[in-house]
């Protein structure tokens, strides 16, 4: 089973992740965690030029193109890999951070980017995603305090300053992704204390196993 993160900036998606594996590893399941972008060493390299801001302002095509070149190589060599030993995968955002991000806030051509998503991936697409939703307002105040307790270059990095009219039209950008792909999404409701959360996750999650059982 292959299963996605996706959500705006502090929505918690990678410390429910982190909770889930351990949850899922605990019993006995082999799970493979990974993200984008810096899911393989390519991908890191290209990590390191898309979220260091001090680089100068990069074209939103030239941004896009790395994102799918660290797709391409990651599905090539380590999602599909992992899938095919049967392991569960979950990823730290996918195709839908591209929809959301560089479709619905950078205004590149929503039906362009569906096929590049298909051409980066092959057209592996997750069974399940989990979309992490909470007020944008709250997310910004989160990653905020994340960013000035770890201090990284990250912490700086071009998306977190974005200004928040950007990341509301992420945010309704993810909403209509799931609007339109029912069956593949679940909402979780990331404003909720984390146990809660961790467990709307895993109950999506038991959900979709019995479903393909
Ligand atoms: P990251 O530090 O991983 O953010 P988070 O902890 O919120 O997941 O940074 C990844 C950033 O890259 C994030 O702001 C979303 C953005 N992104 C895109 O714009 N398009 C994409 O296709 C992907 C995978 C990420």
């Amino acid at each position: 089973m292959f299963v996605t993160f996706e959500g705006i900036e502090g929505s918690g998606k990678s410390t429910a992740l982190n909770a889930l594996t351990g949850a899922l590893r605990a019993g006995g399941e082999r799970v493979f965690v990974t993200r984008e972008p810096g899911g393989c060493d390519l991908g890191l390299a290209l990590r390191a030029l898309l979220l260091d801001a001090r680089k100068g302002p990069l074209a939103p095509r030239a941004e896009l193109f790395l994102f799918l070149a660290d797709r391409a190589q990651h599905v090539a060599h380590a999602i599909r890999p992992a899938l095919e030993a049967g392991e569960v995968v979950f990823c730290d955002r996918f195709t839908d951070s591209t929809l959301a991000y560089q479709g619905y806030a950078r205004g590149i051509d929503m039906a362009e980017l569906r096929r590049l998503n298909a051409m980066a991936t092959e057209n592996l697409a997750p069974d399940l995603t989990l979309l992490f939703d909470l007020p944008v307002e709250t997310g910004l105040a989160r990653a905020a305090h994340r960013n000035r307790v770890e201090g990284t270059i990250e912490s700086e990095g071009r998306f977190d300053a974005e200004k928040t009219a950007f990341h509301q039209k992420v945010r309704d950008g993810y909403l209509r992704l799931a609007a339109g792909e029912p069956a593949r999404f679940v909402i979780i409701d990331a404003s909720a204390p984390a146990d809660a959360v961790v467990r709307q996750c895993r109950m999506a999650l038991a959900e979709r196993a019995g479903r393909r059982a």
